[in-house]
């Protein structure tokens, strides 16, 4: 059976949740680097990992890496990739990647060449002049960091994120990437009860009732490599099937949440229903002054930063509410992500521990509050 080597990137900060995820999932030769989890499979990995991984960004095929510090040598190295084991004469394989403290950081340079190398290279198997690119797309990405160049092809489309849920959302949603990664830290599946007491479109509520309930997170859309003329459908159907198998149905769980924004619960009822978890649920409009603790749930929140939502004195005010609020203890423990870096100060409680993460652009802490 045929062994790929696959890379799949995932959230700075992420990276030791993700490589678990992919040992659960029987990933082999794990290994973890900044942003990125390299492991080995076969077609059925490529599925699995699509269908279950819910802190992966994408999946990608490494293709091949190697050193360059010349145009001449990223080309010649790029043609001699077997690209034509996977891009058929009719399929797109546009290129797309970035690069880094490197001797190539022209990327639309780097772009050009690498198009050309592959290009060349199927014009020499395929015996013609011109690829028409209407076929399946096969996006190549390239990666340099320093010098070293890495290629890989995607077999996910849409940003895994994309879980086909959430069509709407409020002005400042987490990503749902970051929202399960969180989830995992908080071991949400050991509960029967998650909170969130500012759910905007409801990311944590829904990410959180899929992993309480083993639900796999890309059960609900397709995936680019499905169209690929080497794509296997009985692999994704045994695929999506095992993973349906999997669901915990009758495991108890709960998820509550409330937000001051009428709008933002609509859209979290909305998006949950669309998730498919709409009956673990409840939402309710609710200031988070008249919130009540609850006694042997989860709390997870992303409370407005002061930037996007609210000024910054508001944003306080409000971290000062959460802390009258809210008594995490070993029962109930409480997970709060803001990049504030005297939170704890208004919150009035020193985190038990803090990790950084990075929401888009913004640095963040999740203060972790369980003993
Ligand atoms: C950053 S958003 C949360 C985004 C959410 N995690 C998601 O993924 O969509 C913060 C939310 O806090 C809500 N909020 C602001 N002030 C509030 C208050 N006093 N009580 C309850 N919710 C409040 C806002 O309406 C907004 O939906």
């Amino acid at each position: 059976m045929t062994k790929f080597k696959l890379a799949a990137p995932c959230i700075f900060g992420l990276e030791s949740v993700l490589s678990g995820e992919v040992r659960r999932m029987g990933g082999e030769n794990v290994t973890t680097t900044d942003g990125r989890v390299t492991f080995e499979g076969g077609k059925e990995m490529i599925a699995r990992a699509n269908l279950r991984l819910s802190t992966a960004e994408r999946v990608l095929i490494e293709l091949g890496s190697f050193k360059a510090l010349s145009f001449a040598e990223l080309f010649d190295n790029v043609m001699a990739l077997p690209l034509e084991e996977f891009i058929d004469k009719d399929d797109a394989f546009p290129v797309k990647g970035h690069s880094i403290n490197s001797q190539l950081h022209s990327i639309p340079d780097c772009q050009s060449i690498i198009k050309k190398a592959a290009v060349e290279r199927l014009k020499n198997n395929y015996h013609t002049d011109w690829f028409e690119e209407t076929g399946a797309v096969h996006q190549l990405i390239f990666n340099i960091i320093k010098d070293e160049v890495s290629i890989y092809l995607d077999t996910s489309g849409a940003g895994l994120h994309k879980r086909g849920y959430r069509r709407n959302s409020n002005a400042a949603p987490i990503k749902e990437t970051l929202a399960a990664g969180i989830i995992d830290l908080a071991k949400v599946r050991l509960f029967d009860k998650l909170v969130d007491p500012m759910c905007g479109s409801g990311t944590f509520v829904v990410e959180g009732a899929y992993k309480a309930l083993n639900i796999a997170p890309g059960l609900r859309r397709s995936f680019a490599c499905e169209k690929w003329q080497q794509s296997d459908p009985a692999v994704w159907q045994a695929e999506r099937a095992a993973a349906v198998e999997a669901i915990n149905r009758t495991k108890e769980f709960k998820a509550l949440g409330f937000d001051i924004d009428p709008h933002a619960v609509d859209l979290t009822i909305e998006n949950a229903r669309k998730a498919g978890v709409g009956s673990k649920l409840s939402v309710c409009e609710q200031d988070i002054r008249g919130f009540k603790p609850q006694k042997g749930a989860v709390t997870i929140c992303n409370p407005p930063y002061g930037e996007r939502l609210l000024d910054i004195r508001q944003a306080e005010e409000l971290y000062k509410v959460l802390g009258e609020k809210l008594s995490p203890d070993k029962e109930s423990p409480c997970f709060i992500i803001t990049p504030h870096e005297e939170f704890e100060k208004f919150f009035g409680k020193k985190a038990d521990k803090k990790r950084k993460l990075y929401n888009g652009m913004i640095k963040c802490n999740l203060y972790m509050y369980f003993k």
